[in-house]
């Protein structure tokens, strides 16, 4: 294993200090790169390649590779998704989300994950690690937040550049994702992201800016959305300005997997390879502009250089990727994602201390909700990862670490089985089933080529289509009919599809996924009058690729059942397992997700918290819920992300106190959705995004407009307390030390984070109350202080000036806020800069 220091936080224990120059990982550097050896073995093979071999290696094989070209030895590439497991190439370990990775603030430990990616990767040949992603969580219902770093830009920064550098230590190519504006799926794959410039260099751009510069990542993958109106598969500003010019990035561009619309606008905008196949780079068309002109040979040859720099410099043609001597269940990985989530997990309430689980006082212990036996260990989507060895659910984790003296119960959790075929329509002119009006669009328009009597909605075409009438891949189906109520009551109405479907009830749409996606269930519940008979109307679209859909209606049962009434009120305790999973409700690549829990679970909690107050709710979601209806009456709460193979684990032994909790959000929670950022601008509208919260994302937004959030930025409980003391600066040169003082000042051992945050001094523009610089996570143990110092420097307090396209960092006196949230300041220190 080559496993060389990831990050440059320096933990000196035996001198009692922490020092963590962790503005170095932003810090203005020409990006690591090439040497005169590599460009030298790069132009010669370039010299050598025939203009079909070169044209072949600008795009892919079709599914997760390169072409080969075997006269020069110069082999396929072999790709995989991706931030939280190897998921390409069989099972492998299967890591938590990547935001719960965010949520250790531990950099050494982001290390530590692309590390054991990295050798997971190796294990199986993988050259490239298509992640990790780098999206800011704008909004809590982004589909793919799970998969990112959280709000802050510069945790972001920090906590990806370790995954990196990791990842590539072990001779594997990262992959920055998805480059820029992706901050939600709805829309994802023709709608716009309107941001201001200075938004996008202060916000958005800097975590990819520090993979180039301080990571040296070799590998950046376009969006599939435009970035203010421009495709970013063909944005030159982007993509030949600003990242490869002025951010001097070496290395080469891969498309989002059909992400590419134009091919004088990729070729020319600054994308280097297609993926996954040649839907523009088609080596005819390409022939035909070089006679043209359109296209110049000096841009197909530097894109292939950028190719073929990446595969010499990572040493892609001397050795086998495959490396035999790394197990493919590797106990090593799996005990790295153990410590992410074990580290990743935030407790955000403790209503009378009763975490830990004191297991004198409480025996009988009743594991509920939807994920209580059912494991869920990661969002969906392209980094859904099938884990290698079996997954542990809440209730058997709790059951394992609460040993002999704990009883553990569950009672099963009544979802909906989505049933197409058992959903009953009333039978019109003797017509059992829908009428089905099939047109060969996607846009149910114009004249059907087939109508039919359909008994169910429950189809899956895979890459066919319905029938011999429909011709194209992209076409559309009506189905309508009647359905009556037997009682008076809850229903839950649910669609799964691939792509658009959505649900009408008496002309009133109740269900929605009408965009280009992969399979995406939806649930709902709609309450009925017994005997009335309602109109019932679903549609469907397939764009092309695979085509399914199921539709169901069944009455609800009830949440609460009388089995579970009666062992509610027996429970020392209830643990109530809730959150996003496909058969509940959607939280993944595709689509985004509701802010309220997945239907049913709200009601359900609110019962159960009210049955039983020792209730400590353990929450699977990317982000941020709706928690209005529940979370005053609940004794506990427990964030676990999703939190891996063996990460209920680690919830289970931080509920029973063999793990005091020390994760810290990386996001801001908000009380309601109308206090949020990006409320009124999201999902957005006439294919626009306008990101008009500007630099005010996350805990920025809550601090310029004084709303309290439910869970600050930064927040996370401990089984101890910890205080910040002392606090000074220094300055030398242009640089600047903050030292302070940590303690617990508790009774038992644990770890915070220490965060740092600059008030600006008075500038020409807006800037926000304050933004995080720097930060350390202490160990320590009760009653124990360490002295800390974390660097700053210029990078940390500048701004971007738009007219003069730099970052500029007036004099003044500027505030260096320590504390253990952004809400939760403990000292505070000036710093004067000239
Ligand atoms: C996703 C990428 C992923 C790619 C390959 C796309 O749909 O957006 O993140 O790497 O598929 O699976």
């Amino acid at each position: 294993m080559n496993h060389r220091p990831c990050f440059s936080a320096v933990r000196d224990i035996a001198l009692g200090c922490v020092i963590v120059f962790a503005s170095q990982a932003l810090a203005a550097e020409p990006a690591p790169a090439t040497t005169p050896e590599v460009e030298k073995r790069v132009e010669s093979l370039l010299s050598q390649l025939t203009l079909d071999e070169e044209l072949s290696l600008l795009y892919g094989d079709g599914n997760m590779g390169t072409h080969a070209v075997d006269r020069l030895k110069i082999p396929a590439i072999k790709f995989s998704d991706a931030s939280v497991g190897v998921r390409c190439w069989g099972p492998s370990t299967a890591y938590p989300a990547t935001v719960a990775l965010a949520a250790t603030w531990d950099a050494e430990l982001s290390g530590a994950m692309g590390v054991a990616l990295g050798r997971d990767a190796r294990a199986r040949g993988v050259h490239v690690l298509l992640g990790p992603g780098m999206n800011i969580a704008r909004q809590p219902q982004g589909g793919r937040n799970f998969e990112y770093l959280g709000e802050d830009p510069y945790l972001a920064s920090v906590m990806a550049v370790g995954f990196v550098k990791g990842v590539q230590s072990q001779g594997v190519a990262a992959c920055i994702k998805h480059f820029i504006g992706n901050e939600q799926e709805e829309g994802r794959n023709s709608w716009s992201s309107d941001i201001d410039p200075r938004t996008l260099h202060e916000i958005y751009l800097p975590p990819f800016k520090a993979c180039v510069q301080q990571g040296g990542a070799w590998t950046l993958m376009n969006a599939y959305n435009k970035l203010n109106g421009v495709y970013c598969s063909e944005n030159a500003l982007i993509l030949n300005q600003i990242l490869k010019t002025e951010w001097g990035f070496n290395g080469m561009v891969m498309s989002d997997w059909g992400s590419t619309h134009s091919l004088i606008g990729c070729m020319n905008g600054g994308l280097d390879l297609e993926m996954p196949k040649d839907d523009v780079y088609k080596t005819v068309e390409i022939k035909s502009l070089l006679a043209s002109g359109e296209i110049q040979k000096a841009t197909i040859d530097e894109h292939v250089r950028r190719l073929l720099r990446v595969m010499v410099a990572m040493k892609f043609l001397d050795r086998p990727q495959q490396d035999d001597s790394i197990p493919k269940v590797d106990l090593a990985s799996a005990a790295v994602a153990y410590k992410v989530a074990a580290e990743g997990t935030v407790l955000l309430k403790n209503a009378g201390h009763i975490l830990p689980l004191d297991t004198a006082r409480i025996h009988k212990i009743l594991v509920i909700g939807p994920h209580a036996v059912k494991a869920v260990t990661g969002g969906e989507g392209s980094s859904y990862t099938k884990s290698n060895v079996p997954s542990v659910s809440v209730a058997a984790a709790v059951a394992a670490v609460g040993g002999k003296g704990v009883t553990v119960e569950t009672v099963p959790w009544e979802g909906m089985t989505l049933s197409g075929a058992k959903s009953v329509y009333e039978a019109i002119d003797g017509q059992v089933g829908l009428k089905a009006t099939y047109f060969d669009n996607k846009y149910l328009r114009g004249e059907p080529v087939l109508t039919r009597q359909d008994a169910q909605v429950d189809f899956n075409w895979k890459s066919g289509t319905p029938a011999a009438e429909v011709k194209g891949k992209s076409f559309s189906v009506r189905w309508e009919g009647k359905i009556k109520a037997p009682k008076t009551g809850d229903y839950l109405f649910a669609i799964n599809s691939d792509d658009g479907g959505r649900v009408f009830v008496d002309g009133k749409e109740v269900l929605n996924t009408w965009w280009d996606h992969e399979t995406v269930r939806r649930t709902t519940r709609v309450s009925l009058a017994a005997d009335a008979v309602h109109d019932l109307r679903v549609e469907y679209f397939n764009s092309g690729g695979l085509a399914e859909v199921q539709f169901g209606w069944e009455a609800a049962k009830p949440l609460i059942s009388d089995e579970l009434a009666a062992k509610l009120t027996d429970a020392d305790a209830v643990i109530a397992c809730v959150g996003y999973s496909p058969s509940e409700g959607y939280e993944g690549e595709g689509s985004d997700r509701t802010w309220l829990l997945p239907p049913g679970q709200d009601a359900f909690l609110k019962a159960v918290v009210a049955a039983n107050a020792k209730t400590i709710v353990v929450l699977n979601a990317g982000g941020s819920v709706d928690m209005r209806s529940w979370l005053d009456h609940a004794a506990a709460l427990v964030h676990a992300w999703y939190p891996g193979e063996n990460g209920n684990t680690a919830v289970a032994d931080i509920l029973f106190g063999k793990r005091n909790p020390s994760g810290k959000l990386p996001t801001t929670f908000e009380k309601r959705w109308e206090d949020a950022a990006a409320f009124g601008n999201f999902p957005g509208r006439d294919q626009h995004v306008t990101f008009a919260e500007g630099l005010f994302v996350g805990y920025r937004w809550f601090d310029q407009k004084k709303i309290e959030p439910a869970f600050p930025f930064g927040f996370g409980l401990s089984y101890t307390t910890f205080t910040i003391s002392r606090a000074e600066t220094k300055r030398e040169g242009g640089k600047a030390t903050v030292s302070f003082d940590v303690t617990n000042t508790g009774a038992v051992a644990g770890a915070t984070v220490a965060q740092v945050y600059v008030r600006p001094a008075p500038a020409p523009v807006e800037r926000p109350d304050h933004e995080l610089k720097g930060f350390a996570r202490v160990e320590l143990a009760a009653g124990e202080t360490r002295r800390v110092s974390v660097g700053l420097d210029a990078t940390s307090l500048a701004y971007f000036e738009v007219g003069s396209n730099s970052w500029k960092t007036p004099a003044g006196r500027y505030q260096v806020a320590i504390g253990l949230s952004s809400r939760e300041i403990e000292q505070t220190v000036d710093l004067d800069w000239k």
